[in-house]
């Protein structure tokens, strides 16, 4: 039998190399027959945005005529089997009937939508994470999409960044991990299946890390930084098979990412052997000249290919420039060239070259977008990706039993609100809103009323009135507050992450009264709510939600669910703490040093603690971490240590837990942070049932890069630490690496 098996995976691993050579020598055969003009066309990507809107003007009939003429590789922005049919018809009049690629920004779901990309990351459940992606290709696969732009494998580590509604937060290790299962859900297990996308690793790289938290704006870190924090979730992503990659709009340590060297080709096609394309940001070719790195278009096209960017998304500058480059020996054809070819394979891969309309299938589109389970199964994510950030005195959930609820709040009754950020069209009208699914679960007897006191703007106070005399007469009040789905996102960025407007004083309002809610934050990054953390009973962090967000939030409302999310960002009590994440340096003068009152690494008017730390989520259970075992306390670097404990469910419930492992190196060649995730485990157990959990730690766990960038672990001793988040270590263990 075991012989049988290993006979399938070798016939299999040679069809797959035959099939790679054979699709290598279709690729150079094209390329022979190609003018430098269609190679120049293959690199060129154009967006079809107008053409639902406008099929009729300038722009679309000339970029209809360019695809004709071969002039155009890819197009984003169109989408639908009818549509996607269409403009690709046009490209097989070309001569040489090279298919178009179709990419499209599916970012949390195509029709199905799934929470925003933060929030999924708040539920630590890569299993979960993989699935929303999976579903969202098979949608957008059946509709003619060949390519998602994303997973956005940003680190973020400053709320005022937009985009970190886009990411997997602020932690190197959980973003890799779930860099790796987003590629894996989008991709499948191999290119060409037609319920499966390429995805993108993007954006490449430091974007995350834009000064001040402005969007676009410059990235300047040491080489350091940026092989330690910022590159490893891209690797993963290569690693987990990511066909493209996006380089970004940013200059990085002065140079701009479409036009860096150092991390196109050195990095990523060089040290890291990346076979798939490097794909533009929007116009970022065009943009180096802006950035004042290059002198018009044409040298902005030259400087872009010879730094490793492949196709030039919406800049027109590859098409229009580099044949007149090439002659004028300005550009090597050589990379030209490359660019093609990778570009050429992926289309192969996809199986375009043999039936160019395999993805746009009016009947795998249907039973994709009406497909029950993907509603399920947003619903199931959502809940598990709230965040259970205070719940005293027990709370929540609601009291069976209640006559009256009164959902207040400007988010109470919203749905398009709920859907996010990045969305491929709305699904609003058949949502339900928060409301609507409290009533749904309150059942019959039970008033629920609704007023929003404000919209999400809150600016003025008119609404107050009618929403307090309701909440007055209430049972028990839920407050739904927060941000509308574009205060989060690209371009934009928060210099005030507070409740929008006069949201804080709704809530005040209603504590002066005697109400004081139960409060339901919706946002797409961490914002900052003292009054609310301080005297609110419970606050449940939803992000946005997505297309069954309503139902998802009265499901762990009404404890159908029970919480499990984990906070994947810190977040702050106020913005002068900002950038502040949970892997903090000890410094020569940390707080905790008596001796030395004054001079500490403190603020005047600030604890140094977050109001939430990373990794922290409360659940209506409880769970009891006891007897740490290691198999040995010391480790040869060839060895293992294998770390286990007891979880136990000590509450009443069922419910599940995100145990996480700490490490610190107290000494060593470069300063390491006083903590560093390097494992967590989603544990699901029964009340009063117990789960003996492992992590295995060997010299990779243990690893850094050090001052010459070389990865490896010193030896000496480290601190192993397990817990419920970053502040709640319950168990600790010291372990040392020996020299042999
Ligand atoms: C964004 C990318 C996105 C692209 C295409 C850009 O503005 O930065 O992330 O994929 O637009 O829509």
């Amino acid at each position: 039998m075991k012989l049988k098996m290993i006979a399938m995976a070798v016939l299999a691993a040679a069809a797959g190399a035959a099939q790679a050579d054979d699709i290598a020598q279709r690729v150079e055969t094209l390329l022979r027959q190609m003018t430098l003009e269609e190679k120049a066309g293959q690199l060129n990507q154009l967006s079809g945005k107008e053409f639902s809107t406008g099929p009729n003007s300038d722009n679309v009939r000339n970029i209809e005529r360019d695809i004709r003429s071969g002039k155009v590789g890819s197009m984003l922005n169109i989408k639908g089997v009818r549509d996607t049919r269409r403009v690709q018809a046009l490209a097989l009049q070309s001569r040489l009937h090279i298919p178009l690629l179709f990419g499209l920004d599916v970012i949390h779901g195509y029709q199905t939508v799934f929470p925003v990309p933060l929030g999924e990351a708040a539920s630590w459940d890569l299993e979960a994470i993989e699935e929303s992606a999976r579903i969202a290709a098979r949608e957008a696969a059946s509709a003619g999409i060949h390519w998602t732009f994303a997973p956005m494998v940003d680190v973020g580590r400053d709320p005022r960044w937009g985009r970190v509604m886009e990411g997997a937060g602020e932690d190197t290790y959980l973003g890799s991990r779930i860099a790796a299962a987003r590629v894996r859900g989008f991709q499948g297990a191999k290119l060409g299946g037609t319920a499966s996308v390429m995805a993108t690793a993007k954006h490449f790289a430091g974007y995350g890390a834009a000064i001040a938290g402005r969007d676009y704006n410059a990235a300047d870190m040491s080489e350091h930084q940026l092989h330690e924090t910022y590159l490893p979730p891209f690797k993963a992503a290569l690693d987990a098979g990511a066909a493209t990659f996006m380089n970004a709009f940013n200059t990085l340590n002065g140079v701009p990412a479409t036009g860096n060297a150092m991390l196109q080709r050195e990095i990523l096609k060089g040290q890291w052997g990346f076979k798939g394309f490097v794909v533009s940001d929007w116009g970022s070719v065009r943009e180096m000249v802006v950035h004042g790195y290059a002198q018009d278009l044409p040298d902005a096209a030259a400087k872009a290919i010879a730094a490793g960017s492949d196709m030039d998304m919406e800049s027109n500058a590859y098409g229009a420039s580099l044949p007149a480059l090439v002659k004028a020996g300005k550009v090597d054809i050589a990379a030209v060239d490359d660019a093609v070819r990778r570009v050429l394979t992926k289309k192969f891969e996809l199986g375009l070259f043999d039936d160019p309309y395999r993805f746009s299938d009016e009947a795998r589109e249907k039973a994709a977008l009406n497909d029950p389970r993907h509603r399920e199964a947003a619903r199931r994510i959502a809940a598990e990706s709230m965040v259970l950030l205070k719940n005293e005195g027990n709370a929540l959930p609601l009291r069976r039993g209640l006559r009256s609820i009164a959902v207040i709040g400007p988010l109470a009754d919203a749905r398009r609100d709920l859907e996010g950020g990045w969305i491929v069209q709305s699904n609003a009208a058949k949502m339900a809103s928060l409301v609507d699914a409290v009533r749904a679960h309150a059942g019959q007897g039970v008033r629920v009323d609704t007023a929003a006191g404000c919209d999400v703007a809150c600016r003025g106070l008119d609404g107050f009135d009618a929403a307090l005399k309701l909440a007055a007469t209430a049972d028990t009040v839920v407050l739904a507050v927060g941000e509308s789905w574009d205060m989060s996102g690209e371009a934009k960025s928060r210099a005030h992450l507070g409740l929008p407007g006069r949201q804080g004083e709704l809530f005040e309002a209603l504590r002066a009264i005697g109400k004081t809610p139960v409060v339901v934050i919706m946002a797409g990054r961490p914002l900052i709510f003292e009054n609310v953390a301080e005297q609110a009973k419970a606050i449940l962090y939803a992000w946005h939600p997505g297309s069954e967000g309503g139902n998802a939030i009265a499901d762990v409302l009404f404890g159908d669910v029970n919480p499990s999310g984990k906070l994947p960002m810190t977040f702050p009590r106020n913005m002068g703490q900002i950038p502040i994440g949970y892997q903090q340096y000890n410094t020569g003068r940390p707080v905790q040093t008596e001796s030395n009152v004054v001079y500490k690494s403190a603020y005047i008017d600030s604890p140094n603690t977050p109001r939430y730390a990373f990794g922290h989520g409360l659940s209506y259970t409880s769970f009891a971490y006891s007897g740490l075992r290691a198999s040995s306390t010391t480790m040869r670097p060839d060895g293992k240590i294998l770390l286990s404990f007891t979880l136990t469910n000590s509450g009443p419930v069922a419910g599940a837990e995100v145990v996480q492992l700490y490490l610190r190196d107290p000494v060593a060649s470069v300063v390491r942070p006083l903590k560093e995730l390097k494992g967590f485990q989603r544990v699901a157990l029964q009340p009063g049932q117990a789960q003996t959990i492992a992590f295995t730690i060997d010299r990779e766990t243990l690893a850094f890069y050090n001052r010459k960038l070389e990865w490896g672990a010193e030896t000496g001793t480290f601190e192993v630490m397990v817990g419920s988040a970053s502040d709640d270590i319950r168990l600790k263990q010291t372990i040392e690496l020996t020299e042999r």
